[in-house]
């Protein structure tokens, strides 16, 4: 079975955030004083978790990724993930602000997790406290090495924000030319649950820019169908650089995403307000067959790309990324 959208594209990918709540307060992603989190009986239970991805498995969903802030914040999550590697998916990935995951790198090698998406934003431990407002550049750094050194597939996301961490870009793209990593710089986005929003200084072409001045032999390759990253290879580089054009969403048009929040609202656009909640469904006693149309509905009416879902919206995009997990 396929799971294909009223545009023709095909949905694979899961984004399944399993925690509301971060350890980090990201100035791109949180106001200082936090945001409220819900309670623990609203967030989906990891059996309703696996019954989900069992079902979307039949639908057509091939690869999962399990997103925070820090997924490991939820206890028992190396139970969570044995549970999920039996269901049949060919790729289980996380992304996490590695605060907490260093522990379990081992184990997540011996699952065949493949690949662990790390939020880093500089290379600077002042800096490293002025965005997270925490002090844990140590934690994160050691888990860094710790996936190097395991050798998991390893992605930097790097968030570039003008003031804030601009000039650690080209320290922070020389990762990849020392380690086997992928370094990737993101748009910013207005999901940093204040309102406020962002004026974006460091777009998409201004980060290529930068690169291209530094490292001349930058070389586009092409593009993996679904991906949201242009990626470079640079001469002599071990690893790749990445530019994610997040906020001028220009790779829409092959969008192969589908998203479930923590408290379980289906969403088929990053952009767009949650359809339906999947967990009530479920709670009120809906049959696999019962979601699994309420799903097919769903990806049935997409928005075609992120500015309709935007304009779809009745409030303003505005929520922290730390409740939709990115
Ligand atoms: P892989 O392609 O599997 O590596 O995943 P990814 O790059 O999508 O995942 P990751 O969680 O590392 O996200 C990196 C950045 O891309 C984050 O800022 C995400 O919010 C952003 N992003 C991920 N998916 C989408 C999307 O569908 N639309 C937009 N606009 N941004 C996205
Ligand atoms: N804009 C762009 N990227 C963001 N992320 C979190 N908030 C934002 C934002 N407002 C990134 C994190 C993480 C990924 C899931 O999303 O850095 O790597
Ligand atoms: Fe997909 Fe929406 Fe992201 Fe575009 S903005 S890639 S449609 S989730």
């Amino acid at each position: 079975m396929a799971l294909i959208d009223n545009h023709g594209r095909e949905v694979t990918y899961l984004r399944l955030a399993v925690t509301d709540r971060c350890n980090l307060r990201c100035f791109y992603c949180m106001p200082e004083e936090g945001i409220d989190y819900v309670k623990r009986k609203e967030l989906l239970s990891y059996e309703e978790m696996v019954r989900l991805v069992t079902t979307l498995v039949d639908l057509g969903i091939k690869k999962l990724r399990i997103t925070g802030g820090e997924p490991f914040l939820r206890k028992d999550m190396m139970r969570f993930l044995t549970m999920v590697s039996t269901l049949g998916l060919e790729q289980i990935n996380i992304t996490t602000n590695g605060t907490l995951t260093l522990p379990y790198v081992p184990k997540l090698k011996k699952l065949g997790i493949h690949s662990v998406n790390l939020s880093l934003d500089t290379l600077s431990e002042d800096r490293f406290f002025q965005i997270t407002r925490r002090d844990s550049f140590e934690k994160v750094i050691k888990t860094f090495h710790a996936l190097v050194d395991t050798g998991i597939r390893t992605k930097i996301n790097m968030v570039v924000m003008e003031g804030k961490n601009d000039l650690d870009l080209i320290e922070m793209a020389r990762l990849a030319k020392k380690y086997p990593v992928d370094v990737r710089f993101i748009e910013e986005m207005p999901f940093n649950g204040s309102g406020r929003s962002s004026d974006l200084v460091w777009n998409h072409m201004r980060i290529f820019d930068k690169l291209k001045a530094e490292f001349p032999d930058i070389n586009r390759k092409e593009m993996k169908p679904g991906a949201t990253a242009v990626t470079y290879e640079v001469p002599g580089f071990a690893g790749d650089l990445g530019i994610i054009a997040a906020y001028s969403r220009t790779f829409c048009g092959t969008c192969n995403r589908l998203r479930i929040t923590p408290q379980g609202m289906i969403r088929t656009c990053l952009y767009d307000e949650g359809i339906f909640n999947i967990r009530d469904l479920m709670r009120s006693g809906a049959s696999d067959l019962q979601l699994k149309e309420a799903v097919l509905q769903a990806i049935g009416q997409r928005a075609k790309d992120g500015f309709e879902a935007e304009k779809l919206r009745f409030n303003q995009a505005s929520e922290s990324m730390s409740t939709i997990g990115g």
